[in-house]
C-alpha cells in the first residue's frame, strides 16, 4: 500500500515559549513523534526530526507585561526549560532551534515578501480596537470588559475564562485597554491576508480526494472547514514583538504569529541542513509528516499549504498530519494559565531516571482517537503491574536463571520442541503486527504488541518450567534458555522506539550491539557464547508515598485557583426589616470546646451568653483546634429552636463566613465585648 519515500521530514507543533511543557503536549506530539522517528532510523531511513519553540505572539507579550521583563526574556527562560527537558526525556530531536534566531526571521520575511511580490495577498481596511492614550492597537487579548453571557467582568477580548465563552472583543460591555485601563476606541487599520478561498479547490482535492487515509478526526475536520467555505485570513498583526513586515510603509506591523511559526519548520531545517535542506522540502521522494495536536489541525492542513501552495517553488504538502486530540489532567482540561498539569521538568526532578516510565504511560493512554484522561493511580500501576510485573519480571527471570545455570553464558540451543517453535512463530506474527501498527501510527496498539512479547516470554517460562527441567536435562534447559534470551532481545528491539533507556540497558547486558528494526522476530539475535552482563532490574516499584505526593500538589492547586476564580454570589432578594430584626444575633464567649465522638466535622462549644451556659454544636472541626478556641469571643444566633446532633442538644447557632474554597473561618467582635451583648 505504501509508495516508497527515500526521505521523511518529521516536523513537531513547535510549543509556546510562555510556559513549560506538560503531558498534554508529550502524549499529543512529542512522545508519538520520537516513536516514528526512532522506529525509522532502527529501520535505516533517512530521517530528520525538526522541533523548536514558538517564540512570538501575544501571550507571551502579556507575559512579559505581568512580570515586568521584556518578551525576550520570556522566551529565553522557557525555550532553555522546554529544549532540556525534553532532551532529558529522550525526544530525539535532529534540531531543536526557535522563531527568534536571525535565519528564521530572514525565512519568515523573504517568505512573506515573495508572495507580496507575487501578488498572493489582498490588503483589506478593518477596524481594531485601539488605545489612544497608549497610541498603540490592542490584540484581542488587551481588551478587558464584561462578558455578555455571563457577566464576569474580567472578559478578554477573545474568551471569557469564567464561563469558557469565545468572543470578540467586540462583544465585550464596557471594553477597557489591559494596558492603560483606558476605554477601547475603534481606529482603522490595514492588514494583508492570504485568500484562502483562492485554493479551495486545490486543498479539496488534495485532502478530500488524495489523502482519505489520513486518520478520521484529522480528515473530519478538514472536511468541515472546507464545506463550510474558506476566507481570506489576515496574516499581518499591529504589534511590536514579531517578525517585521518586509514591506515600507508597514512600520509596527509585525507578521501573524501563525504565518511565521510553520515557516520555522523551515528554517529549523535549514539551521542544521544548510546545503541540503531543499532536498527535505523540495524533493517529492522526501515526506513530511506533521505531528500536531488537534487544535492546530486547521492551520497544518489548510492554511501553511495554501502558503506552500502560492510559494510555489517545488516545496511538498505534508504527506500525513497524525494529529492527536487532547490528554486530561485527573478528568479536567490541561491548563497552563491554572496551572493545571504535570510540567514535564517537574516530573524529571520528582522522578529521577524514569524517563521510560512517563514514556510509557503517555504512549498506553495516548489520545489517539479520542480525548483520553492521565490520573497518578493508573501512571502507578502501570508502571507496577505492566512494566515491573510484566516486562521486567520476565527478563529478570531469564537473565537470572541463564546466570544460575550457564554462568551467564549464552547457552547453545540443541534440538527445538514444538513449544520452541510456536513461541517464535508467535513472536513473529506480532512483529507484523507491531510493524504494520507502527506505520499507520497507531502507536497505542503497537505497545500493546510489544508487551505481548513479553507476555508470550512470561508464559513460554511458565510452561517449560526450567528450574524442573534441570534436575534431569541440562541440554533441554539450554534449549529453553536460549529461546528466552531471544525473546529478551525482541524486547529490547521492540521497545527501542517507546521505552529507548530500558533498550539501552537491555541490548547492552545482552551484548546486543546496535539494535536495528530486522533483527526482530530473528532467532539468533542474542548469540550463542555471549556473557550476559549482570542482571539489573529494568523497572521498579513506584510507592504510594510518591503518588500521594503528586496527588496533594493538584489537591491544592484546585483549593488555590478557587481562591483566584472566586466570583461573589448575586445578592439575595431583599428581606423585610422586621423579619431581620426577629433573629437575636449575640456575642458570646467560648468556656469549652471538645471534639465530637464520631463526627469528623463537629466541635461542642459551651459558650457564656451573659445570661446562663449555652451549648452549640458546630460543623467547624476541619478548621480549628478545640483547644485554640477556649477564650476566643464567638457570633451565634440566639433563638434558634434547639436541634439535636449526635445525640446533642445544640441551642443555635455560630456564625463563620464560608472561604471560595469552602473552608470555614468564624467570626467574632473586633475588640472585646461583655458576653450575652447584641449584634446590630
Ligand atoms: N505554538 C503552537 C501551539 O502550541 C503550535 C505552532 S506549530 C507551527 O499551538 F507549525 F506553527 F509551528
Ligand atoms: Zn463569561
Amino acid at each position: 500500500m505504501e509508495k516508497k519515500f527515500k526521505r521523511t521530514l518529521i516536523t513537531t507543533a513547535l510549543p509556546y515559549a510562555n510556559g513549560p511543557v506538560h503531558i498534554g503536549h508529550l502524549a499529543g506530539v512529542y512522545v508519538p513523534a520520537d516513536i516514528y522517528a526512532r522506529y525509522l532510523r532502527m529501520r535505516g531511513d533517512d530521517v530528520v526530526m525538526v522541533g523548536g519553540s514558538d517564540e512570538h505572539g501575544v501571550p507571551i507579550t502579556i507575559k512579559a507585561r505581568q512580570e515586568g521583563v521584556t518578551p525576550q526574556d520570556i522566551v529565553d527562560r522557557y525555550h532553555k526549560i522546554i529544549k532540556d527537558s525534553m532532551a532529558e526525556l529522550g525526544i530525539s530531536f535532529d534540531v531543536y532551534s526557535r522563531t527568534t534566531t536571525d535565519l528564521h526571521a530572514r525565512t519568515a520575511s523573504e517568505f512573506f515578501r515573495r508572495l507580496y511580490d507575487n501578488g498572493q495577498f489582498e490588503e483589506q481596511t478593518s477596524m481594531q480596537p485601539y488605545d489612544e492614550q497608549a497610541g498603540e492597537f490592542l490584540a484581542d487579548r488587551y481588551v478587558v470588559g464584561t462578558c455578555p453571557h455571563c457577566g464576569s467582568d474580567r472578559a478578554y477580548g477573545d474568551q471569557c475564562e469564567a464561563c469558557g465563552t469565545s468572543l470578540n472583543a467586540t462583544d465585550l460591555i464596557n471594553p477597557r485597554s489591559a494596558l492603560t485601563s483606558a476605554p477601547v476606541t475603534m481606529k482603522q487599520t490595514s492588514h494583508w491576508y492570504l485568500p484562502l478561498n483562492k485554493w479551495e479547490d486545490a486543498l479539496r482535492k488534495w485532502i478530500l480526494e488524495g489523502h482519505k487515509e489520513w486518520k478520521t478526526n484529522v480528515y473530519g475536520q478538514c472536511k468541515s472547514w472546507l464545506d463550510m467555505g474558506l476566507q481570506p485570513r489576515a496574516v499581518s498583526r499591529d504589534l511590536n514583538w514579531g517578525v517585521p513586515v518586509p514591506v515600507e510603509g508597514a512600520e509596527g506591523k509585525v507578521l501573524y504569529v501563525w504565518f511565521d511559526a510553520p515557516i520555522g519548520y523551515i528554517s529549523n531545517t535549514k539551521e542544521i541542513l544548510p546545503d541540503s535542506w531543499e532536498s527535505y522540502w523540495k524533493d517529492p521522494e522526501c515526506r513530511v509528516v506533521n505531528f500536531i495536536g488537534k487544535d492546530n489541525i486547521v492551520f497544518h492542513c489548510i492554511v501553511f499549504p495554501a502558503m506552500l501552495m502560492a510559494y510555489g517553488d517545488g516545496f511538498q504538502l505534508p504527506d500525513n498530519v497524525p494529529a492527536n486530540e487532547f490528554l486530561n489532567l485527573e478528568g479536567d482540561k490541561i491548563s497552563t494559565s491554572r496551572n493545571w498539569a504535570v510540567w514535564l521538568h517537574e516530573y524529571l526532578r520528582d522522578f529521577p531516571g524514569k524517563q521510560d516510565v512517563l514514556r510509557y504511560v503517555l504512549t498506553a493512554n495516548a489520545p489517539e482517537t479520542k480525548d483520553n484522561d492521565f490520573t497518578w493511580a493508573d501512571f502507578q500501576s502501570r508502571n507496577n503491574n505492566e512494566l515491573v510485573a510484566t516486562l521486567g519480571n520476565f527478563v529478570n527471570r531469564a537473565m537470572v536463571l541463564t546466570h544460575k545455570y550457564f554462568d551467564g553464558k549464552v547457552p547453545a540451543a540443541g534440538n527445538s520442541e514444538e513449544i520452541d517453535e510456536r513461541l517464535l512463530a508467535d513472536i513473529r506474527s506480532v512483529r507484523d503486527s507491531l510493524t504494520a501498527n507502527l506505520d499507520t501510527f497507531h502507536f497505542r496498539e503497537a505497545l500493546k504488541d510489544a508487551m505481548d512479547i513479553a507476555r508470550l516470554g512470561n508464559k513460554y517460562l511458565q510452561e517449560t518450567e526450567p528450574w524442573k527441567v534441570a534436575k534431569t536435562d541440562m541440554g533441554r534447559v539450554a534449549t529453553v534458555m536460549y529461546c528466552a534470551l531471544q525473546v529478551c532481545g525482541d524486547i529490547a528491539v521492540a521497545f527501542a522506539p517507546v521505552l529507548p533507556f530500558m533498550s539501552e540497558k537491555l541490548a547492552s547486558m545482552l551484548g546486543m550491539g546496535v539494535l536495528t528494526w530486522d533483527m526482530l522476530g530473528r532467532d539468533d539475535l542474542v548469540k550463542s557464547g555471549t556473557v550476559l552482563g549482570s542482571a539489573e532490574l529494568l523497572f521498579e516499584k513506584i510507592p504510594d508515598e510518591q503518588i500521594n505526593a503528586q496527588l496533594e500538589r493538584l489537591s491544592r492547586i484546585k483549593e488555590e485557583n478557587k481562591i483566584k476564580n472566586f466570583k461573589a454570589e448575586p445578592q439575595a432578594a431583599d428581606v423585610d426589616f422586621d423579619t431581620f430584626m426577629k433573629a437575636d444575633l449575640r456575642v458570646g464567649t467560648v468556656l469549652e470546646c471538645t471534639k465530637v465522638p464520631k463526627a469528623d466535622k463537629l466541635l461542642k462549644f459551651l459558650i457564656d451568653d451573659g445570661l446562663e451556659k449555652r451549648t452549640i454544636v458546630s460543623g467547624i472541626a476541619k478548621y480549628y483546634n478545640p483547644e485554640e478556641l477556649v477564650g476566643k469571643q464567638v457570633c451565634f444566633i440566639a433563638n434558634l429552636p434547639p436541634r439535636k446532633l449526635k445525640g446533642i442538644v445544640s441551642q443555635g447557632m455560630i456564625l463563620s463566613a464560608e472561604n471560595a474554597d469552602g473552608s470555614l473561618v468564624l467570626i467574632g467582635p473586633s475588640a472585646p465585648v461583655v458576653p450575652g451583648v447584641q449584634i446590630r
